[in-house]
């Protein structure tokens, strides 16, 4: 049985990419939402039922249990999958528990997301819970998610945005940025041009995974199968984006080092 990974796009591969050095035998379905992406500038309802048909769909292939690989799809409908659904469900958040756990003295943690991550409930729940001295500031960077589905990775378009977008953060007053959202990953290299070398970046994909692997086996459902990826994009097979999926892949690869 596979292993499924949701996103909107092409986020969530940054997160099955994690579980594939993790678990290499495991057998892989990736869906993108891609006939409603962006999610992040979309409404509740909106966000759930696209959610909800996703995974109604994914429920029917050979699954075993799924990721949902999108902080902004788990702050609206996780819930409500996991009243739905009997396989294991898995979210993500942003990692701010870790950032803040791990603050150095006198720095804060920016944590960025898309509009609807940083403005749901489930955010707001976490940072009461974990950051009782106030020390984390919020930043959407909707934008992002645009260039990544787009594949402006390498023109400069999102360091840019991105120095705008920071312009009046003092940013030497950080030492840790929450990559909020999985699309964020591809762009580690331009975090890094505009924040310098000492911040850190911190993203969920670890922490989910490494749920995954505990879920997995606990429920004696670890396999060890021939490591394929079966993709699929809003409820149609998409086995023509392969060889896209596999550079992105690629950059991912890359990304480790930043
Ligand atoms: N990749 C998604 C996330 O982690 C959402 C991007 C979007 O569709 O706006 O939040």
């Amino acid at each position: 049985m596979r292993i499924a990974f949701f996103d909107s796009g092409i986020g969530g591969l940054t997160v099955l990419h994690q579980a594939k050095k993790l678990m290499p035998q495991e057998d892989y379905l990736y869906y993108a939402d891609t006939d409603h992406v962006p999610y992040g500038s979309k409404t509740k309802e909106e966000i759930r039922r696209y959610v909800e048909e996703a995974v109604d769909f994914i429920a029917a292939q050979d699954v075993k249990a799924l990721v949902v690989a999108c902080n902004t799809a788990t702050s609206v409908a996780i819930q409500s999958l996991r009243a739905r659904y009997s396989f294991p469900i898995l979210g993500m958040e942003p990692a701010v528990k870790p950032a803040v756990k791990n603050i150095a003295v006198s720095k804060r943690v920016l944590v960025t997301a898309t509009p609807v991550t940083l403005r749901e409930q489930k955010l707001h729940d976490l940072l009461l819970q974990v950051d009782q001295n106030h020390k984390t500031d919020l930043l959407p960077l909707p934008k992002l998610v645009e260039l990544a589905e787009q594949g402006c990775f390498d023109d400069g378009q999102a360091a840019n945005y991105l120095r705008e977008a920071t312009k009046d953060f003092e940013l030497q007053q950080y030492c840790t940025v929450v990559l909020g959202c999985t699309h964020f990953n591809y762009f580690k290299d331009s975090f890094r041009q505009i924040l310098g070398d000492t911040v850190t970046l911190l993203d969920g994909s670890s922490g989910t995974v490494n749920n995954l692997h505990r879920v997995l086996a606990e429920k004696n459902l670890l396999e060890q199968n021939s490591g394929t990826i079966r993709y699929y994009t809003s409820g149609r097979e998409a086995e023509e984006l392969r060889p896209k999926y596999d550079l992105l892949l690629n950059r991912l690869e890359k990304m480790l080092n930043y």
